[in-house]
């Protein structure tokens, strides 16, 4: 039996679909959230690579779901860097523990790197808090091949006394790290950000994650708006309704309940 054009044509197309496939597949992949439910509404988890804005007012979750991606990734032995300006630790460590949210022995092995930038008194030393966000995005690049996932949270407080020009150049320099296959998350409180940077971080972020709360029923609710998730799995909850539970973290409830 001979081969004919069209039947190479058709092995050659079969082969570059099977080659694209396998790149995709070294390319991307999904970080379950550790929390079957969040999961499935987020289309099967957290797509890597990823640069991710969680932006909402305090209170709203944005450090929880940092730290609630934070337990999936290292549940699944990801590497990750957790920078924060909120607590020491041994604070994150016990605070996470008490949300069944707990990576003791995970940060005891190394696979979670915590580190703690106080920003208390910086305001009055400019040149500092300017060099900061600087210093960080060094550390970002030059650690790269020692981490999966770097959290900022909060990434506002860091860029807050900062040149607008550092905080741009340090989003680039973030993007160059997705590019290299790293999921990067920023917690961002709105208000405190320039207009103009906060345009800046919406549209170069990959996903987009809104927090806020809504009275629902006469009850105070939690929400969580995707705006955006770039390499989802699957279909995403565009509205995902949550509470906070020391059993859970993140305790998804379904809007119609949380109508009742
Ligand atoms: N152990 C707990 N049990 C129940 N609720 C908790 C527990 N720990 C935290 N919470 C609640 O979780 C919510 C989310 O807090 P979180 O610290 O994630 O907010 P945030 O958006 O990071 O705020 P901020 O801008 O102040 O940093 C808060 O409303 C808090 O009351
Ligand atoms: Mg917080």
């Amino acid at each position: 039996m001979s081969l004919t054009i069209s039947d190479l044509d058709k092995e050659i197309k079969a082969l570059e679909e099977e080659l694209k496939n396998f790149e995709y597949s070294l390319e991307g992949y999904l970080i379950s959230t550790g929390n079957e439910e969040l999961d499935m509404r987020l289309g099967g988890g957290i797509p890597v690579p990823n640069l991710l804005a969680i932006e909402g007012d305090h209170g709203t979750g944005k450090s929880l779901l940092a730290q609630q991606i934070t337990y999936g990734a290292a549940k699944a032995g990801k590497r990750i860097v957790y920078i924060t300006t909120e607590s020491g630790i041994k604070e994150l460590v016990i605070q996470t523990k008490k949300l069944s949210l707990d990576f003791t022995e995970e940060f005891l092995k190394g696979y979670i790197r915590i580190l703690p930038v106080h920003m208390e008194g910086v305001r009055w030393a400019r040149k500092v808090a300017r060099e900061l966000l600087h210093v960080l995005g060094n550390y970002m690049a030059y650690t790269k091949d020692d981490y999966d996932i770097l959290v900022i949270d909060s990434f506002s407080v860091l860029a807050v006394y900062a040149d607008t020009s550092v905080v741009l150049d340090f989003l680039t320099r973030a993007r160059t790290m997705v590019k290299e296959g790293k999921l990067i998350i920023l917690t961002i409180h709105p208000e405190v950000l320039p207009n103009e940077i906060m345009i800046r971080i919406r549209a170069i972020a990959d996903s987009y994650i809104k927090l806020d709360f809504a009275m629902v029923g006469g009850k105070l609710i939690k929400v969580m708006k995707v705006i955006k998730l770039r390499g989802a799995g699957g279909p995403v909850d565009s509205t995902i309704a949550f509470d906070v539970d020391p059993a859970f973290g993140i305790k998804v409830v379904p809007l119609a309940l949380a109508k009742a």
